[in-house]
């Protein structure tokens, strides 16, 4: 089994990337394969609401200048996907924010490319604002019929300067224990799957609160 982990820091080893090595760690002990993928730095575009995603139906968006397609497919061979995001003005950092969008978008309007994945988010933050952002970023993981498991507090780890949050106690074992509980969920739907097949997908229904 393999878990996808996004670090939507421009930075390769600062808090946000700690905070997904910490999950990371009790992944691995768990046998569970892991990957980073740094979003921070890259040029990604926001969702222009084109609906070409819709129109296509080819698993991916229209929008081709950046790594969103090949990270979209990376997240659908995965079992599992982390999302790591630090506080950017008490909000998810902008550049991860574009990834999500169109990320997210693509895979709902392509018959739900990430539907029963494990999938978990975390937040890096100097003083406030980690829960909005931990919230918004779950947001992507329960539209998406995802399974997500959770810790013994928000999965919030404080720091300024990078690497900062590995003097965070609380914050390093609030990660510690949303991994051990992300590789037991992963481990019990891989032996379970056959026994007990997951529900198949609806169409949905949309109702727009005018008609
Ligand atoms: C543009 C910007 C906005 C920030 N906004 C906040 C904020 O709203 N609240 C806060 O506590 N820290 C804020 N910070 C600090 C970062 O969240 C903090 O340093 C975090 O650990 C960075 O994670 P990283 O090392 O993975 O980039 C901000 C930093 C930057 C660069």
């Amino acid at each position: 089994m393999k878990v996808i982990g996004f670090n939507g820091s421009a930075k390769k080893r600062g808090n946000t990337a700690c905070s997904l090595n910490t999950v990371f760690a009790q992944l691995e002990k768990a046998g569970i394969e892991t990957e980073m993928i740094h979003v921070g730095k890259e040029k990604i575009q926001g969702c222009i609401a084109c609906h070409g995603c819709v129109k296509n139906q080819d698993e991916a968006c229209t929008l081709k200048d950046d790594p969103v397609n090949e990270w979209i497919q990376k997240m659908k061979a995965a079992d599992g996907i982390l999302l790591g995001s630090p506080v950017h003005f008490s909000g998810v950092a902008g550049t991860m924010k574009s990834f999500l969008d169109r990320a997210f978008f693509v895979s709902s309007v392509n018959g739900g490319l990430f539907r029963h994945k494990v999938g978990a988010a975390v937040a890096a933050v100097r003083r406030s604002g980690g829960i909005p952002t931990v919230n918004s970023l779950n947001h992507y993981i329960t539209y998406s019929e995802m399974i997500m498991p959770s810790s013994n507090y928000w999965n919030v780890a404080h720091g300024l300067t990078p690497g900062e949050m590995e003097q965070d106690g609380e914050g390093k074992q609030i990660l510690e224990v949303l991994g051990q509980n992300m590789a037991w969920i992963m481990r019990v739907i891989e032996h379970g799957k056959e026994q007990f097949p997951a529900p198949g997908p609806v169409a949905k229904t949309m109702t727009n609160f005018i008609r």
